[in-house]
C-alpha cells in the first residue's frame, strides 16, 4: 500500500502518535494537518492519516491525485484510506474465517457479509485503523502519526466486544468449542473470538500507553456542553487527553459584528480554563480566510506550537 521508504534508525519510543477528537466541524483536520506540518519540519518522518468518507484532508494540504496516499513534503505523507483499505485490511487479519462460520448458519456471499460486518459494527473500520497504526509503529516507518479523527464511542466499544463476546460463548461450550470455523480449517469459533479479543486487547492497550489525544473544540455553548462527555468517554476507557484546543477565538474584534461575537465567546472561554485547569490549552484564533495550503498550515502550526511542544 506504500511506497519503499527509507526506514530511519530511531528509536522506537521516540514515534509520536497523536489522534485528533472532538465535535464535528470544530477543526480537527485543520489541526491535525498543522501539527503533522509542524512534526515534519522539525525533522521527524510523519504520516497524516484519515478514515474520514469527506476528503478533507487531501483538500487541505490541495493533493489533487487520485491515489489518496501522496508525499506532501519528502517527510511529510498523507494517507487517506478508503473502505476498500478497510476491508483489505479485515481479510488479512481474519475475515475469510469469521465468514466461514457465519456461513455455516447463514448462505450469503463473502461480499454481502462484508457488508453486513461493517454495517452491524459500525467502529469495524477505525477498529482496523488503530491496528494499522499500531503496526506502523512496530515498523518504524514513520516517526510521527497524526490521525485526523480518533476513535470514539463505538469503536471503543467494539475494541471490548471480543471479550464481551467471548464470555457469552463460554458459557455454552459445548456447542463453540466444537464449532468449526470452515471444513479445512482447525480453528473453532472460539479461538477465533479469542485471536479477536487478543487483537482488541493490544490495539486498547496502544490507545492506553503510546497515542496522545488532543482535543478539539470551539467556544460555543453546544461545543463546550459536549466536551465533559467526550472526556469522561475517554476516561471510561482509560485513555488520556494531552491537550485542550480551543478553535475560532476571536482576538482582534475591529467591528461591530467581531465584538459583539467576541463577547459572546468570553464565558465559554473562562468556563474552559475553569473546567480543565490542568490541562494545557492553547487557543487557535478564527482565522479571516480559509486555512488550506502549505503557508497556511504553517501559520496555524506556528500558533499551536510556539509554547508548547506537541
Ligand atoms: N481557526 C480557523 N479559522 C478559520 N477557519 C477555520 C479555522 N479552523 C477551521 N476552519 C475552517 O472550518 C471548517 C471546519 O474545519 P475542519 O474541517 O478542520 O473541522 P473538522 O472538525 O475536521 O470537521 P469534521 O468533523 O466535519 O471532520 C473548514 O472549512 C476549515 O477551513
Ligand atoms: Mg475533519
Amino acid at each position: 500500500m506504500f511506497q519503499a521508504k527509507l526506514k530511519y534508525n530511531h528509536d522506537m519510543n521516540d514515534s509520536k502518535i497523536i489522534m485528533f477528537v472532538g465535535k464535528g466541524g470544530v477543526g480537527k483536520t485543520t489541526c491535525a494537518a498543522a501539527t503533522a506540518v509542524h512534526l515534519a519540519s522539525s525533522g521527524a518522518r510523519t504520516l497524516a492519516l484519515t478514515t474520514d468518507a469527506a476528503p478533507s484532508l487531501c483538500h487541505i494540504f490541495e493533493i489533487t491525485e487520485d491515489s489518496k496516499n501522496a508525499a506532501v513534503t519528502p517527510s511529510l505523507d498523507v494517507n487517506e484510506l478508503g473502505e476498500a483499505a478497510i476491508r483489505q485490511m479485515w481479510d488479512r487479519k481474519f475475515g475469510r474465517e469469521v465468514y466461514e462460520v457465519f456461513n455455516s448458519f447463514v448462505a450469503v456471499s463473502y461480499e454481502e457479509f462484508l457488508e453486513f460486518m461493517t454495517s452491524v459494527l459500525p467502529g469495524l473500520g477505525d477498529e482496523f485503523m488503530v491496528d494499522y497504526i499500531r503496526e506502523m509503529r512496530l515498523n518504524s516507518e514513520y516517526q510521527a502519526i497524526v490521525w485526523d479523527t480518533a476513535p470514539l464511542g463505538q469503536t471503543l466499544a467494539l475494541l471490548e466486544t471480543p471479550a464481551m463476546l467471548e464470555k457469552h460463548l463460554r458459557l455454552a461450550p459445548r456447542i463453540y468449542s466444537k464449532l468449526r470455523s470452515g471444513k479445512q480449517s482447525r480453528e473453532t469459533v472460539l479461538d477465533i473470538l479469542r485471536r479477536w479479543e487478543k487483537l482488541s486487547a493490544q490495539d486498547m492497550d496502544f490507545l492506553r500507553n503510546d497515542v496522545n489525544f488532543v482535543l478539539v473544540t470551539i467556544p460555543e455553548a453546544l461545543a463546550v456542553a459536549q466536551l465533559e462527555g467526550i472526556f469522561s468517554e475517554l476516561d471510561r476507557y482509560g485513555l488520556k487527553v494531552r491537550r485542550l484546543i480551543v478553535n475560532n477565538v476571536i482576538k482582534e474584534p475591529d467591528s461591530a459584528f467581531l465584538r459583539s461575537k467576541s463577547e459572546q465567546q468570553k464565558p465559554y472561554l473562562d468556563a474552559i480554563q475553569d473546567k480543565f485547569i490542568r490541562l494545557p490549552v492553547t487557543e487557535l484564533p478564527l482565522f479571516p480566510c480559509e486555512i488550506k495550503g502549505m503557508a497556511k498550515l504553517q501559520e496555524v502550526a506556528k500558533l499551536l506550537y510556539r509554547q508548547a511542544a506537541i
